[in-house]
């Protein structure tokens, strides 16, 4: 077997994962039917659009002989995560280029990262904004040897194609597909899949998102070779910027999981839900649309936020 078919095809990944009809008394009778796809499910380690953004940057990466993938995140970055499971589970050595000090123990993501095996390179924040410079790729490939580079968040021409294949797996009838937008990578694909048809509607999980909005056209550009009017990004729904919480959110979050057994996290699916649901409520789409959220994953994220969020709910957190 070819080594793309073993990623591409491989039996680790749930590659048809289902839509749930989300039955919520609360929106009931807004005259909206508002679905997700559980792409969370298509992986435990490897999950949502992670495995969507990585899986022709894998295939690339042993078709040209790469042996070590290398990337760069946060300290509790899902990409870092999954980037160490996609090494774990098709045979790359990972090296994790992390922002910041090295704090022990290691939080939760690192710890998973550094037990299947990825180098964990701590840089200071401003060697980390150099990290698409050439001089700085250089001195990496002096201190580790060759590698096959996956940029932050995994967004790049390969990852839209990979995201861009969710449009195809999805059978009901809808009329918008929304997300949750960090770098953009995510819209970027799902537009490019839907190609011309429905409308895609980003939520920005960063304060100041505006940028957002030249970077994703940027993305669909270099994927699709045209542009597209069907996709907007929506930026009010940040909650203060990235990872930012309030109880507003926690209590939006553990109401939506207590009604349909659907777990989320506050980072990403929480605040695209949070902004769906407000979207439903003020009218903003029209009486009669389907509503397709993508649930993109990030669950282990939410172990690094357990201090965070037991300050708000005012008890010991343990599972949201
Ligand atoms: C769980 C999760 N959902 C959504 C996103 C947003 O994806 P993108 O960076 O492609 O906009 C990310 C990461 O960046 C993520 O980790």
């Amino acid at each position: 077997m070819k080594s793309n078919k073993i990623i591409l095809e491989s039996d680790f990944i749930k590659h048809n994962t289902p839509i749930h009809k989300i039955e919520d008394p609360l929106i009931k009778d807004s005259g909206i039917k508002l679905f997700i796809k559980r792409e969370d499910l298509n992986h435990p380690e490897l999950s949502g659009n992670k495995w969507h953004k990585l899986k022709y940057n894998l295939t690339a990466a042993k078709e040209n002989g790469y042996e070590t993938l290398l990337t760069f995140g946060g300290a509790y970055s899902n990409h870092i995560y999954a980037t160490a499971a996609a090494g774990k589970l098709f045979g790359f050595k990972t090296i994790g280029i992390i922002r910041g000090e090295e704090h022990l123990p290691l939080n939760p993501t690192l710890s998973f990262a550094a037990s299947v095996g990825m180098k964990i390179h701590y840089v200071n924040r401003k060697t980390y904004r150099e990290k698409s410079s050439s001089e700085f790729i250089k001195k990496l490939t002096e201190k580790f040897g060759n590698f096959y580079l996956v940029p932050e968040g995994g967004t790049n021409k390969l990852a839209i194609k990979g995201v861009s294949e969710i449009i195809s797996n999805i059978d009901i009838d809808f009329d918008y597909v929304c997300c949750a937008c960090g770098t953009g990578g995510t819209l970027a694909g799902l537009v490019t899949g839907l190609n011309g048809r429905k409308k895609a509607l980003g939520f920005s999980v960063l304060k100041g998102g505006n940028f957002l909005l030249n970077d994703v056209e940027k993305l669909i550009y270099e994927s699709a070779g045209k542009k597209y009017n069907n996709w907007d990004i929506n930026l009010d729904f940040h909650f203060g910027g990235y990872a930012k919480i309030n109880s507003e959110l926690i209590e939006f979050i553990q109401r939506f999981q207590n009604i349909t057994s659907i777990p989320i996290e506050p980072t990403y699916t929480g605040k695209l839900l949070f902004g769906v649901y407000n979207l439903i409520l003020n009218h903003y789409f029209s009486n009669g649309k389907n509503i397709l959220v993508i649930h993109t994953g990030g669950l282990q994220g939410l172990m690094g936020m357990k201090n965070n969020v037991s300050k708000i709910i005012g008890a010991n957190y343990d599972s949201l």
